[in-house]
């Protein structure tokens, strides 16, 4: 058996759902084919909403923390295929070995957050200005959830919406990327088998996933019985979605394009600085929505940084994403290399000098596989390339002299997801944290923007939508709300001391 079959048996995902079919699925490390997957099509879109629906009325009886227990199970059995889901997203979006891997910790962390939450579900009580009243919240189940998800964290995204989603009460429906599904596909069988764990309180349809296309993502975001819709991606995808929903009435949560910046002060530790760049603008092959885009660093010390990072760039090692010791591994297709190519060509037109990187590499060893050295590129103003998100390793640098023209040029784009300081002086730091600071949704302090921990609401303002996802109060979403007033006297008494009658 090759290695991709035995890792598609030990994940649970069997011959007849990765042969046969019409969407091929190519490893982005050489361009081999992993799988052909038969495709889900959109005339069965109605009927799977129908079952999801049906799968609701049952599920939100079944108790919370009862509900937390399927997480619970969910988190054993990711951890079991740990490594072979970590492996399946390394063939089939080419993250090195130990992102992969992190990309299933982020799923399992996800997991024990979301079965803490199934017994927090908290409403407040509310002090009534009526005698003899009380006031309280509740949050009930939603409905279903439709989950749309892009290629760059083909599994834990789907993890982010789903964990939250089974505790608060809602089925999934899940729409993976055409560029990713295995990935997802595995994530959900590791589901499958915590659900047959978990037994038949478990209704029918809970969990479905629709391998296929983009008409099927548009069928269950047109859908006024899919009550939430989940979606990452671009923002041209958010701009087709968000209307849609809002026209129905539904809720929705976008998670679309980042921008994201570093300011790097006189006050900064440079060294740890570079860590967090090299992680921030090269990690993932600068394929993240939080990836590292824009370096906004004082003149008295860019010198003195841009030396250091140049010459970490220099011993990057470019390669097999599998190969141990690889930091940066290949674009996902060769569209990405090409939007690359022609932001780079746009950013010298606008002034712009490439100080490194840029050319694609081991096209000979691998024709079918796109790899390049990231670029950073030296930019006299923020252009109009500099304020648009190219999804490919190239770094921006600008210079500053004053702080607050920093801060203004830091905001002035048109995304809003991740940012961050490098300084250790107060004054700056909690000046970048404050109202007139970072406009994003995260402002992080001596750590890059990216690799945010599960625990922090995950989001952004502007073109990157407005919602939050995975931690803190994000599940709000995922319930409805109920207010609930009570009278437990023998009067009638109306609010604001009207008189009726
Ligand atoms: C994404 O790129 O869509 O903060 C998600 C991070 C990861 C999630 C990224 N935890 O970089």
């Amino acid at each position: 058996m090759s290695e991709i079959n035995e890792l598609f048996s030990r994940c649970g995902i069997a011959e007849q759902e990765f042969t046969g079919g019409t969407l091929s699925v190519c490893s982005p490390i050489d361009g081999a084919e992993l799988a052909r997957i038969p495709e889900r099509s959109v005339a069965e879109t109605p009927a799977v909403i129908a079952r999801s629906l049906a799968a609701f009325k049952k599920w939100r009886l079944i108790p919370a923390p009862v509900r937390g227990e399927l997480v619970r199970l969910w988190g054993e059995e990711l951890r079991a295929v740990k490594t072979d889901i970590g492996r399946i997203v390394s063939l089939e979006v080419g993250k090195i070995v130990e992102e992969g891997l992190g990309e299933v910790q982020e799923c399992i962390d996800i997991c024990d957050f979301a079965l803490g939450l199934s017994r927090q579900l908290y409403g407040k009580t509310i002090v009534s200005e009526r005698p003899g009243h009380r006031i309280m919240e509740q949050y009930h189940p939603l409905g279903p959830v439709g989950v749309i998800t892009a290629f760059n964290f083909p599994s834990a995204v789907f993890a982010w919406n789903a964990a939250l989603a089974l505790v608060c009460g809602d089925p999934v429906i899940f729409k993976p990327s055409e560029k990713a599904p295995l990935s997802g596909l595995a994530t959900v069988k590791a589901l499958d088998r915590a659900i047959a764990r978990f037994g038949n309180r478990a209704p029918d349809g809970l969990v479905q996933i629709m391998i296929g296309r983009g008409d099927i993502g548009a069928a269950l975001v047109a859908s006024p019985d899919v009550a939430l819709i989940s979606a990452t991606g671009s923002t041209r995808m958010g701009r087709a979605v968000g209307p849609k929903v809002a026209e129905r009435f539904g809720r929705r949560i976008l998670e679309l394009g980042g921008n994201n910046a570093m300011i790097v002060t006189p006050h900064a530790d440079l060294d740890m600085a570079l860590r967090a760049i090299l992680f921030g603008a090269v990690g993932t092959a600068g394929q993240r929505c939080t990836t590292l885009r824009r370096l906004i660093v004082h003149g008295s010390v860019k010198t003195k940084l841009l030396a250091k990072v140049l010459a970490a760039y220099e011993t990057l090692r470019i390669d097999n994403p599998l190969t141990a010791g690889t930091l940066v591994g290949p674009l996902i297709d060769k569209t990405a290399f090409d939007q690359m190519q022609s932001s780079i060509e746009q950013a010298r037109a606008q002034g712009g000098r490439v100080l490194t990187g840029g050319q694609r590499v081991h096209a000979d060893r691998f024709p079918e596989g796109y790899y390049v050295r990231p670029a950073v590129i030296e930019m006299p103003a923020q252009t109009d390339i500099v304020r648009h998100e190219t999804f490919a390793p190239i770094l921006y640098v600008l210079e500053y002299d004053d702080f607050d023209a920093a801060i203004e040029m830091h905001n002035d784009v048109p995304q809003g997801l991740s940012s961050c300081i490098f300084s250790n002086n107060m004054r700056e730091v909690e000046t970048f944290l404050s109202a007139s600071g970072s406009d994003c949704g995260m402002a992080n302090v001596n750590i890059g923007p990216n690799g945010a921990e599960i625990g922090g609401a995950f989001g952004g303002e502007k073109e990157t939508g407005g919602d939050r996802e995975s931690g803190s109060d994000a599940w709000k979403q995922y319930m409805r709300r109920t207010t609930n007033t009570i009278n437990f006297s023998t009067e009638l008494p109306l609010a604001q001391g009207i008189t009726f009658g």
